[in-house]
């Protein structure tokens, strides 16, 4: 049985949570505690269930009961509406079915705060501004968000959550096919989040060294399950990292902040 690790200032929780999309668990008794202002990273090879944790966590997919806690309380005891104006999801996949504006897309980040049939206002339309200045895409604000760029539609997603003010932010790979400005830009936009507003992070991500630059915390999922979790420098060993990727590394410090850089060393 997982022990008990509620504390007053968890804000996410999972006990012992499993979950199946059809008969065989693709995520496999995770027990995590997410504590306010944390920014963590869930890394893992492909299939090894990050994308269906945040999704778990967020509320998206659902939960058995007794599995995924938000402030203390079970996720699912919350009415939509109030999860939707504290946590906002970044989905992995950035296609929208139809073409919105950007200022459309920001101002949904808003809808949560929005009483049936009323109209944003001149606070919502101040608040999705400040979001899009922040993330640098107001220029684009009345262009289509099918015809903008990879890295601008990026940043356009992580303006409509900023202009949800959520308490937790949960982005599936928000950096992935984003070339090195991007990335970093937006890593930096997510950490002046979190420094500065002091929002909880959980990140899905690939890139092993930004993962170690940026978060403070990781969880290296495998097959569904935690196979570790710690500081970067305790997650990101040779050891661990050939057992979980199954494939031979080569780990280097970068002196100035100390990241790690891992590349493929075979002899
Ligand atoms: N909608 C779905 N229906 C059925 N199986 C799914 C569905 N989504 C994901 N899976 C399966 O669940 C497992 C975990 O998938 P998930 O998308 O959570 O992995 P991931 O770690 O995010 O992978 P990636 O790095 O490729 O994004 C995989 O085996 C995947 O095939
Ligand atoms: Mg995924």
């Amino acid at each position: 049985m997982s022990t008990k690790t509620q504390t007053s200032s968890s804000l996410m929780e999972t006990r012992n949570l499993t979950f199946a999309y059809g008969v065989e668990p693709v995520i496999r008794e995770i027990s995590l505690n997410f504590q306010a202002g944390e920014f963590t990273g869930v890394i893992g090879p492909n299939g090894s269930g990050k994308s269906t944790l945040l999704k778990l966590i967020g509320g998206i997919l659902p939960s058995s009961p007794e599995t995924v806690f938000f402030k203390n309380r079970e996720l699912s005891h919350y009415r939509k509406k109030e999860l939707a104006v504290s946590i906002a999801w970044i989905p992995q996949e950035k296609q929208m079915a139809f073409s919105f504006k950007v200022i459309d897309i920001v101002l949904m980040g808003r809808h949560p705060y929005l009483s049936p049939l009323s109209f944003e206002g001149e606070n919502d339309y101040r608040i999705a501004e400040d979001a899009m200045k922040q993330t640098q895409v107001l220029e684009f604000a009345h262009r289509s968000f099918n015809e903008i760029s990879g890295g601008e539609k990026q940043r356009v997603m992580i303006a409509s959550a900023i202009s949800q003010k959520p308490e937790v932010m949960l982005l599936d790979e928000p950096t992935s096919a984003l070339d090195i400005k991007y990335q970093i830009e937006i890593l930096n936009i997510l950490r002046q989040l979190n420094e500065r507003e002091n929002k909880s992070l959980i990140l899905a991500m690939h890139d092993l060294h930004l993962a170690s630059k940026f978060c403070k915390r990781l969880v290296l999922l495998k097959e569904g399950r935690v196979f570790c979790e710690g500081p970067p420098s305790e997650v990101l060993k040779k050891e661990i990292l050939e057992e979980v990727y199954e494939v031979k590394v080569k780990i280097f410090q970068d002196d100035e902040d100390g990241s790690l850089l891992v590349v493929p060393g075979q002899s």
